[in-house]
């Protein structure tokens, strides 16, 4: 997979690309990413990225040019990619949607900032508006990366191993069931005698009815679904 993100924050990218999981994955090749400062696609001399909103009004809009651009020079050489536009009046994100854009090739991430971006980036460019939930923040850059460690663990050979995807939480609209690891007593706390039992099958059962508790008790609405 390739993913280009359009950012004019472009270093705050650095830490989360270079760490963890997702620096492995690039190191592995499983994925390729390419993070773009909208200012490099300006064309006037004081490299503005915003301005004044049309109409009046508070803030500054995105301006659409070095975001046409951007998106123009990498379609250049790689025709197939999904343009993602990260905006709080997006679908919000879930574990479907994170699964479904793993399977792509190719993503192009545009993240607004300021009080919006100008409407033709939405209407000509943008194939999926994303957002991360209900609040706003500062900008897209967060959303962004987000996103990113969403799909990026799902692309197969990124995690080690299969079963940790299997069994994680929303795997099956669930939550995840307790885990416990050693001490077997910790502070006068016991880890539960069936997990010492080493009966496999009843250890499944019980982990399966702790995700169901779970469930039921803290996120009914993914059981209705
Ligand atoms: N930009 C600002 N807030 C956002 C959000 N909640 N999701 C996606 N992009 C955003």
């Amino acid at each position: 997979m390739r993913i280009d993100i359009l950012t004019i924050f472009p270093k705050m990218f650095d830490p989360v690309l270079n760490e963890s999981i997702i620096k492995r994955a690039q190191a592995k090749g499983k994925v390729k990413i390419y993070v773009h400062d909208s200012r490099d696609y300006t064309l006037d001399k004081h490299r503005k990225v915003d301005d004044r909103p049309f109409g009046g009004g508070s803030g500054m809009v995105m301006r659409p040019e070095p975001i046409f651009n951007c998106v123009e020079a990498i379609r250049r050489k790689a025709k197939k990619a999904k343009i993602i536009l990260l905006t709080p009046q997006g679908k919000t994100l879930n574990q479907n949607t994170a699964k479904k854009l793993s399977r792509l090739s190719h993503l192009i991430l545009i993240c607004g900032h300021y009080e919006g971006i100008d409407e033709r980036v939405r209407i000509k460019l943008a194939d999926k508006e994303i957002s991360i939930g209900d609040y706003v923040l500062t900008g897209g850059e967060l959303p962004a990366m987000v996103l990113i460690d969403a799909i990026v663990r799902l692309i197969p050979g990124v995690l080690g191993d299969k079963n940790s995807l299997n069994f994680e939480s929303f795997e099956g609209n669930l939550l995840e069931y307790p885990h416990y690891t050693r001490p077997a007593n910790f502070r006068k706390m016991d880890v539960p005698e069936i997990l010492l039992s080493g009966d496999h099958n009843k250890i499944e059962a019980w982990r399966r009815m702790q995700a169901l508790k779970r469930t039921k008790a803290r996120r009914p609405d993914l059981l209705k679904q």
